[in-house]
């Protein structure tokens, strides 16, 4: 039901020409990992590599955030509903618009109403924007929770670009920050699939 539910919303999704970027697109970046209740992962907008494959997260900012999720042992392939909050590709990954992220939300609300899942987590500054309306800095409002759709709970979390600019691992600094994070959602997330 829920997956028919998914398909048909791609279908429309497939078609969209809501927003002039229907007219750069190679692919439409739909959705990636697995429709579930659980978890779900709401990041910026489709890339290069995403455009040409119609996936998302899979370039160097994807391969992290497999490392992230593998850390805590989480998978795309098992555990995780990865979306964008644009379906098709910003021309040179320049920020999304607000007529775009306007036009392309019903998408995004609609999958999270089908899947309503427990946990969501705003990737990177776009996704908190969008989810949270606010334009407060991602390193002020990471790893906090906060209340979303459906009873969810939201966090917050940095974009894997950002964590490839920023390669220290030491206390404090952004990829430490992030461990201490994926650390503090697995532990929200075995307490909900063990209720
Ligand atoms: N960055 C994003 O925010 N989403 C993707 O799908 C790829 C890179």
């Amino acid at each position: 039901m829920i997956e028919q539910k998914l398909e048909k919303l791609k279908e429309e999704c497939l078609n969209c020409q809501k927003c002039p970027l229907c007219k750069t697109r190679t692919n439409i970046v739909f959705s990636g990992g697995i429709p579930n209740h659980n978890l779900m992962l709401i990041g910026e907008a489709p890339g290069y590599w995403e455009d040409q494959k119609g996936e998302p997260f899979v370039g160097k900012a994807g391969q992290l955030l497999d490392k992230i999720f593998a850390s805590v042992g989480l998978s795309r392939h098992k555990d995780v509903y990865i979306c964008n909050t644009l379906k098709c590709r910003p021309p040179n990954n320049r920020d999304p618009l607000p007529e775009e992220k306007k036009a392309c939300r019903a998408f995004l609300d609609a999958q999270i109403e089908i899947l309503k899942p427990k946990i969501i987590l705003l990737c990177g500054r776009v996704a908190v924007n969008s989810m949270l309306n606010t334009n407060i800095g991602i390193t002020k409002i990471r790893g906090k929770w906060f209340n979303g759709p459906n009873n969810s709970k939201m966090m917050p979390i940095f974009h894997p670009s950002y964590l490839l600019r920023n390669d220290s691992r030491e206390k404090g600094s952004p990829k430490w920050l992030m461990w201490q994070d994926i650390q503090e959602i697995k532990k929200y997330y075995n307490q909900i699939i063990n209720e």
